[in-house]
Formats: C-alpha cells, sequence, structure tokens
C-alpha cells in the first residue's frame, strides 16, 4: 500500500536560526510559519524540526526538561498547532524530533530521583555503585569524558550519560520509562504531527555497564560496542512504534542510526507484526568518507580532520545501501546536518564552488530514496567563520582558549570553523540587510562578514537557489520518486545511473571531478537534457563532460 512518505522530500529546519520573528535574536515557530511558501516553493513536502521541547539548551534543546511544552524560546502550544495546520494546508508534513535516549538533568523526574536513592524515578535512570572511588567502567561519553557523573551528595553513586552530563540516559530496561515514553510520543501524534525523527535511538539499550572497553589508554573510550545497535533496541522500538500506529497507522518513523551500516539499517526497517520497525533510516555512513591529509593547526592541537568523499569507494557504497535497503525500505539521500559541517565546506571543488554543488546534488538526490536538504543548503551556504572559542557551545573547544597561545588562536579558529557542528547551523541569509532579513537583534550566532542571500539568489536564474528548485521539481515526478535505480559502468570520478519507469527511463550522468570525461552512451538517439549543469556535448557514441558537469536525459527503455 502506497504511504505519503513513499514520496518524502524532507527540509530540516533548524528552528533557532530559520527565523526569528520576536526580534530576540533567535529563530521561533512563528519565524518558520513566516517561512512555509519559501519551504514549499523549493519543492519539498516534510518539514523536519530540530527538537522546540521545554529545555535548558544545553545541547540546543536534545535536553528536554518538559516533552509536553513547547520551549518559550520558540514559542507556545498554540503556535505549534498553528504550524502544524498551516503545514498541512499547504500539503507539507511535519517531522518532529523525538528524543527517547535520554532527558534533561532539569526533567522532573530526574529532579526527583536525584533527591533519595527510594525515589519512585530513581530507576527511570541508570545508576551504578562503586566503593573504589571510580566510575563503574572505562565508558567514554560521545561530548568527552566519561559516562558516568556522580550523584553530587551520594558519594560513589553514579548515573550514566552517553552526551552531555546535563543530560542523564534513560533506563529503557524500566517498563514504566517505556510506557511513559509511548505517553509522550502518543501526545505528539494526537496533535497531529505526521511523524518522528527519533533521536540517537540506537543507544537505548546497554550493555554489561561494568565490563571494560578493551584499551590501551587511561582515558575513557567511546566504546561502541556497549551502548549502540544491541538487541533489545528492536525490542523497544518494536513495542514503541507499534503503540503509535494504533493511533495513526501512516505515522513516518525515521530512526537516526548514526553508525548504522547497510546491514543495520534493512534491519531496523524490516516489517514486524506487520508494520516497519523504523521507516528509514539517516545512518552518518550514507557516504564514503576519506579524511582529507592533516593541516599543520591539526596536527599540532589535535583538532579533528576535513573529509572528502572517497569517490573511489561510492559506486559501491551506492550500489549497497540502494541493494540491501531494496527489500524493506529506500535509502534516505543526504549530505549534512546540524551535527557536520556543511555540504559546501566537506564537498565542494573550491576553484567550482556552485558548480560542484549543482553536480553533486544532480548526482545524489536523483537516485532511489528520500532526501533530506540542511536549512541553506539550497543556497551553497558553507560554514561560517567562528570568532570565539566559547561560540562553538563544546567543551573540548572552549577548554582550547587556555592552552592555544594567543598568536595561534585566530588559525584555530578558522581551522574548527571549518569543521564543526556549530559552524553549520548559522542563521538564515533571507535578505542584504544587516541582520540577513533573519531579525532585527543580533542573531544569536555570531559570525564574521555576510553570506549570499534567498534575495540575491531570486534574482540569479542560475543561482543554487533555482537549480535546487528545477532538481527538485524532477525529483517529484513519479519516475525519479518510484522508478527502478541502476548504476552503470562509468570512468572513475563519474556516477551514472537511471531511473526506470514503465518504460520510461531517466539518464543520470554526473562528472565529479575537475577534468574533462567522456562517457560511453546506450545506442540511443538522446534529445536535449531535462536538467544540466556546466557543459556537455554529444560526439558519435558518447558525452562529453566538462569538469563537473551533468546531465538528465529522458529517454525509452534500452539494454545496457
Ligand atoms: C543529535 C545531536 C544531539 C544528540 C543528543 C543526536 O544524534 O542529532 O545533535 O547532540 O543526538 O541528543
Amino acid at each position: 500500500m502506497t504511504k505519503w512518505y513513499d514520496n518524502a522530500i524532507i527540509y530540516q529546519v533548524y528552528p533557532r536560526s530559520f527565523q526569528d520573528s520576536n526580534n530576540d535574536g533567535l529563530g521561533d515557530l512563528r519565524g518558520v510559519i513566516q517561512r512555509l511558501d519559501y519551504i514549499k516553493a523549493l519543492g519539498v513536502n516534510t518539514i523536519w524540526l530540530n527538537p522546540v521541547f521545554t529545555s535548558p539548551q544545553v545541547d540546543n534543546g536534545y535536553d528536554v526538561s518538559n516533552y509536553y511544552t513547547i520551549d518559550p524560546k520558540f514559542g507556545d502550544m498554540a503556535t505549534m498547532t498553528e504550524l502544524i495546520d498551516k503545514a498541512h494546508a499547504l500539503g507539507l508534513h511535519v517531522l518532529l524530533d523525538f528524543v527517547l535516549n535520554h532527558t534533561s538533568d532539569k526533567h522532573p523526574w530526574f529532579q526527583d530521583a536525584l533527591k533519595s536513592p527510594n525515589s519512585l524515578f530513581r530507576d527511570y535512570y541508570i545508576w551504578e555503585k562503586t566503593t573504589n572511588g571510580l566510575p563503574p567502567d572505562n565508558w567514554g561519553s560521545f561530548f568527552g569524558g566519561s559516562v558516568w557523573a556522580e550523584h553530587p551528595s551520594e558519594p560513589g553513586s553514579y548515573y550514566f550519560h552517553l552526551f552531555d552530563q546535563h543530560m542523564p540516559d534513560l533506563n529503557w530496561k524500566n517498563p514504566e520509562v517505556r510506557e511513559a515514553m509511548i505517553e509522550v510520543a502518543k501526545f505528539w501524534v494526537e496533535k497531529g504531527v505526521d511523524g518522528l525523527r527519533l533521536d540517537a535511538f540506537i543507544h537505548i539499550a546497554k550493555g554489561n555497564l561494568h565490563q571494560n572497553y578493551p584499551t590501551d589508554s587511561d582515558e575513557p573510550v567511546v566504546a561502541e560496542p556497549m551502548f549502540a545497535n544491541l538487541p533489545n533496541v528492536v525490542t523497544y522500538l518494536q513495542e514503541f512504534v507499534q503503540e503509535l500506529r494504533k493511533i495513526n497507522p501512516n505515522l513516518y518513523i525515521l530512526g537516526e542510526g548514526a553508525s548504522a551500516d547497510p546491514n543495520l539499517a534493512a534491519l531496523y526497517t524490516r516489517p514486524v507484526a506487520g508494520s516497519a520497525l523504523c521507516d528509514a533510516i539517516v545512518s552518518f555512513r550514507n557516504l564514503p568518507k576519506q579524511a582529507r591529509p592533516q593541516t599543520k593547526v591539526e596536527q599540532q592541537w589535535h583538532l579533528r580532520q576535513q573529509e572528502k568523499l572517497d569517490l573511489a569507494a561510492l559506486p559501491d557504497s551506492i550500489v549497497t545501501w540502494q541493494t540491501v535497503l531494496a527489500q524493506t525500505t529506500e535509502p534516505v539521500l543526504y549530505f549534512s546536518n546540524h551535527d557536520m559541517p556543511r555540504m559546501a565546506t566537506v564537498y565542494a571543488d573550491p576553484e567550482a564552488q556552485e558548480q560542484s554543488l549543482k553536480t553533486l546534488a544532480t548526482m545524489l538526490y536523483l537516485q532511489k530514496g528520500a532526501p533530506i536538504i540542511y536549512y541553506g543548503e539550497e543556497l551553497g551556504l558553507t560554514n561560517v567563520e567562528l570568532t570565539r572559542f566559547a561560540a562553538f557551545q563544546d567543551n573540548t573547544v572552549a577548554a582550547l582558549k587556555d592552552q592555544v597561545p594567543a598568536a595561534e588562536q585566530s588559525a584555530v579558529l578558522k581551522d574548527l570553523s571549518q569543521t564543526h557542528k556549530t559552524a553549520a547551523r548559522q542563521v538564515m541569509p533571507w535578505d542584504d540587510t544587516p541582520n540577513q532579513g533573519f531579525s532585527k537583534h543580533e542573531p544569536w550566532l555570531r559570525v564574521k562578514g555576510k553570506q549570499t542571500s534567498v534575495a540575491e539568489q531570486e534574482q540569479d536564474s542560475d543561482s543554487v537557489l533555482n537549480f535546487y528548485r528545477s532538481l527538485l521539481r524532477l525529483k517529484q515526478t513519479a519516475l525519479f520518486m518510484k522508478g527502478d535505480f541502476c548504476l552503470l559502468n562509468s570512468p572513475a570520478k563519474t556516477i551514472v545511473f537511471t531511473r526506470e519507469l514503465n518504460g520510461k527511463v531517466g539518464l543520470v550522468l554526473t562528472n565529479l571531478s575537475a577534468q574533462s570525461v567522456a562517457v560511453s552512451l546506450p545506442d540511443l538517439s538522446l534529445g536535449k537534457p531535462e536538467l544540466a549543469v556546466g557543459h556537455w556535448q554529444i560526439t558519435d557514441s558518447e558525452l562529453q563532460l566538462a569538469p563537473w558537469s551533468s546531465a538528465v536525459f529522458m529517454t525509452e527503455h534500452f539494454d545496457n
């Protein structure tokens, strides 16, 4: 049976950065409402909102202190309902970011749990005791340091936090926790949201908490096998989604499985008792990446290396994702999100910035699967330059301020701005007024310089924005939504594939390099391309593609 989300084209809105309607420097829900027409006109049909529940904002909303209320910084319940209604009226679906692995330490459950070992909520979280003055194991948190934090007034009693210490993990072993989280989710499904992005769901089951992870280091290590993709994740997930689908059988469950490979993604999307666990999986392993050689600054200060696409591994990776998922779902097609540096910073060719972005988008979004476009990507936004260590909102980065000599700080900040997620969370540049139409107030994230804007790109028929609109118009057609996918043999650094439906074929040819290339063509008479980037020319049975050029042809069935 066809579901609405079989045709999902998703736009990710980071609410604090999208549009500020009350001029406090922080984007809000009313701001999103004001920009719904823009989102619709882009050619997407679904919005994913990063978390807007009440939160102390230690991790920009992923630390929830009340799941039943909207954070006043973003608006209120009436505005949320209005957003859902207005989006629906425009034919847009709304996905909420549902944080189920942990809460904020300010959540009343945790506050109560802290009061006494006998609290009714103590067992909502994961506690362990030790008598040797050390945490129960050597596992490291994703945000640095140990996953264990000591109770402020009970020495030797530790609670577990995979992310920040102000974000204690829920104990999903406890049936009351499972029930409580189902209740919260039901509340939102009944409010009319069309789907949930399940944040970090692959971590809701943990391994033996007293087993150290093998390492030579004295420091805690991120011990993924101990707390990712364990068998009980599926058990808990199954119960959760089954209850929600009783209310809305068409609810879209988009699971964030950061470390999922294609097999795990297939496992999480397989049908159980007649309905899929998740409908699609966002994996951070969706594209093969290669670390660039370390810069001097990165070497000296142990900074993260920049990554680029591993073009040699790309064809295999595409085929694997398409094939392994074919029985259960379709791949999620995306380049970046709020946890990564921007696509234009990582993958674009600086010598052919716009053209490379257009060709990359053609290569990815016309494949079979659901695109997710990170707000501002459609303008070709790059990471912004942040000029203070504190601006990165990251404890490890903040510590550098006292370590890096003054003379070297600007080089370190520049490098960090290229690789860090916070530098990808800048406010949306709508026009060329002082705060770029985002707000009349200084935006929450101060950046150096101005960025290209929507207003500027609207005027230019050749802009990245106008190209994305054309590309998504093509993506919306039945051929590119439903057509069978087949990768064709092609020269190195090119990706060539077909989509085929009822005898109609879309032939997509993309050159992902700075060199011209000749791709041999099937024996067909091809007319004008439906969409093209850069320069192309057909000679005999070859298509010559200039650097970073691409072309999409419509044709009839052929044998390749
Ligand atoms: C979100 C992150 C967040 C983390 C903890 C993730 O996977 O995408 O932004 O920090 O979950 O909630």
